[in-house]
């Protein structure tokens, strides 16, 4: 099941497929799977592997893309731990006019990545952006801060959020999550900031284009984003609608966790995953 999501367990298998992606005219962002790394040499090994992958990247002539999880930099481990892994992954890749975007995690890491992105963002600018939760009650706040702390260059990946949160903290009605997903992403967009919508969604695709009639001039500042083997046609459709797509490739050994999370939120995945078996991938 995993072969449809996971371009495989070796960097090579990541380069080669966003070789082929590349080609079809979409963006990539690489991911290397591991979290919740609770040892320094972990993390070392995390941060070696992305050095690593940035100077293939380059040497293969391939857009310097990658996103990591505040985890596997060792968030919980100590924030500046966390803090300096990330940064010094951020000034290689900015040699390479390179770009890193800090995931989010559980409600619980909520804070401390948002603390380190902060002063990341001051000191890297435009190579580094943030993820917010539509299903967060507290994600609008979360926005308007970022507004008003890092105004500048300001580049938030919306997504509805894959980890399953308490009702008291979280929007549990579908419904609820898309109108959150856009209202916060209306704010950026009012804001000046550059949205990386994270969706397979058609709903939240229409009312990006709501959003876009009424803010045309920010239509440059959303690119669409979306996971490997998934929604294969509609991200087709989003292309030739003009849209900038990025394709997300995550790699790594530790590819279980990352496969399991997404079952839990969405037990059809298992039957998308078995069609998916007697389907070609398109990419
Ligand atoms: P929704 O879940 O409603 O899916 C819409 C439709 O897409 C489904 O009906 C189904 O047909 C299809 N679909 C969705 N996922 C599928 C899958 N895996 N396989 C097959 N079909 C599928 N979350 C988070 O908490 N922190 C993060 O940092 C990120 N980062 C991130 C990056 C990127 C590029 C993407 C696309 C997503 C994330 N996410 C994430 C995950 C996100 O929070 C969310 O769980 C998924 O994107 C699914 O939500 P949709 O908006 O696609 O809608």
């Amino acid at each position: 099941m995993a072969t449809r999501y996971i371009a495989g367990e070796q960097r090579i298998d990541a380069l080669n497929r966003a070789e082929n992606i590349v080609k079809k005219d979409y963006d990539i962002t690489f991911d290397l799977l591991g979290e919740a790394v609770t040892n320094k040499n972990e993390v070392i090994a995390a941060s070696d592997e992305y050095l690593a992958l940035l100077k293939d990247i380059q040497s293969k002539n391939l857009p310097p893309n990658i996103s990591l999880k505040p985890t596997q930099m060792g968030l919980d481990i100590d924030k500046e731990l966390c803090f300096e892994t990330v940064s010094n992954i951020v000034a290689e890749a900015t040699q390479y006019q390179g770009f890193v975007r800090l995931e989010m995690e559980s409600s619980k890491t909520v804070d401390g990545t948002l603390d380190v992105f902060h002063q990341l963002h001051k000191q890297h600018g435009k190579y580094i952006g943030c993820v917010l939760q539509a299903m967060l009650h507290r994600t609008h706040k979360d926005a308007e801060k970022l507004l008003t702390n890092n105004p500048q260059q300001l580049n938030v990946r919306m997504v509805k959020g894959i980890y399953v949160e308490p009702e008291s903290i979280a929007f549990q009605d579908p419904k609820e999550i898309n109108q959150s997903y856009l209202k916060t992403t209306k704010l950026l967009l009012e804001n000046g900031a550059f949205v990386a919508a994270a969706t397979h969604d058609p709903n939240i695709i229409s009312g990006l284009n709501s959003i876009i009639s009424e803010l045309p001039e920010a239509k440059d500042r959303i690119e669409i984003q979306m996971l490997l083997g998934v929604q294969g046609a509609l991200r087709q459709e989003l292309l030739k609608q003009g849209f900038r797509v990025r394709v997300y490739i995550p790699y790594g050994e530790a590819w279980h966790k990352y496969v399991i999370r997404r079952l839990k939120r969405n037990p059809k995945l298992a039957r998308f995953a078995l069609t998916g078996m007697f389907q070609k991938s398109e990419i």
